[in-house]
């Protein structure tokens, strides 16, 4: 087919990838995650996403955004202020999931691309990059980026729908952004500019349902933040996503906050 080696994720592959967590690590070294999601209008997607970066194996979670109260109530241990520029130390940032498409949610996007960090861009990001032409421009950026499109998204980045070659689809788009695509569906895919290409064994139709792909960003985030190389990132939160699915669906039908809790037993059972 003249694409190249596809690598199906295996939980050995995870397992490898993970960050050991050794008796002198403490919070900064564990990794901090900085999450700009939500809005007033969205601020369930705030909260959903930080649940997934607390779930990772980051030693914080920084929230900027306006949804501070109802994350903070949520999750007491998250440090909140109201915009990216006053997040103090990040070393990767959560940017999108809900977070509005207005001039303000752009002004706070471009601050996350400021930032000499990984990023993880999903959902409303993804239309401020292409409302503001600037999906092709992310090419000068050194920090790694993550962009996690579904069809629609993805179809909105790039003109046309994934079609049924979703591997060419995502490292097609991987090589005109210059960034990691996890390309989010029943089969999610994961490309990288320089044409490797990974598959999820791992998913579930239970994830099919609202503010899933939120958790998956802030999981995604929080393995960036403890130094995953931005393709075994992507990788491993969509592994263990679709894990937490399954072991969340085991009680019944699943809600996105269902993944995030579940998401705890699973981790715990990598060792
Ligand atoms: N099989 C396996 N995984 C699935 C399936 C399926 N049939 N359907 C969805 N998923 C997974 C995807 O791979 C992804 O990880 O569920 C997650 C859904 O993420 P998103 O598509 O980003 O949806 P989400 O953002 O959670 O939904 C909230 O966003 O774009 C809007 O209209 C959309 O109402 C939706 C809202
Ligand atoms: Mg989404």
């Amino acid at each position: 087919r003249g694409t190249p080696a596809l690598q199906v994720i295996e939980l050995t592959d995870v397992v490898d990838w993970w960050p050991v967590l050794g008796a002198s690590s403490e919070k900064y070294s564990r990794g901090v995650v900085g999450v700009a999601t939500g809005s007033a209008t969205y601020p369930g997607a705030a909260v959903l996403s930080v649940a997934g970066a607390l779930a990772g194996p980051t030693g914080l979670v920084r929230y900027a955004g306006s949804a501070k109260g109802e994350v903070l109530h949520q999750h007491p241990s998250v440090i909140a202020t109201g915009r990216v520029a006053d997040a103090g130390r990040v070393q990767a940032w959560v940017c999108g999931s809900g977070l509005g498409t207005g001039e303000d949610s752009a002004a706070e996007l471009r601050a996350v691309l400021a930032a000499p960090v990984p990023v993880v861009l999903d959902a409303d990001a993804l239309t401020l990059l292409v409302d503001g032409k600037l999906a092709g421009r992310l090419r000068g950026r050194d920090a790694p980026i993550v962009v996690t499109p579904h069809d629609r998204e993805y179809a909105r980045l790039c003109g046309e729908m994934p079609g049924e070659d979703r591997v060419a689809a995502a490292l097609r788009l991987a090589a005109w952004m210059n960034a990691v695509v996890l390309l989010k569906g029943a089969r999610t895919v994961i490309g990288t500019p320089d044409g490797r290409a990974y598959s999820n064994p791992t998913g579930t139709p239970a994830l099919a349902t609202g503010g899933t792909g939120d958790v998956l960003a802030g999981l995604l985030g929080s393995l960036l933040a403890a130094g995953l190389a931005p393709e075994r990132a992507a990788g491993a939160a969509a592994y263990l996503h679709g894990l937490a699915g399954r072991e969340a669906a085991r009680g019944g039908p699943v809600t996105a906050p269902d993944v995030a809790t579940a998401l705890r037993p699973v981790l715990a059972r990598l060792g």
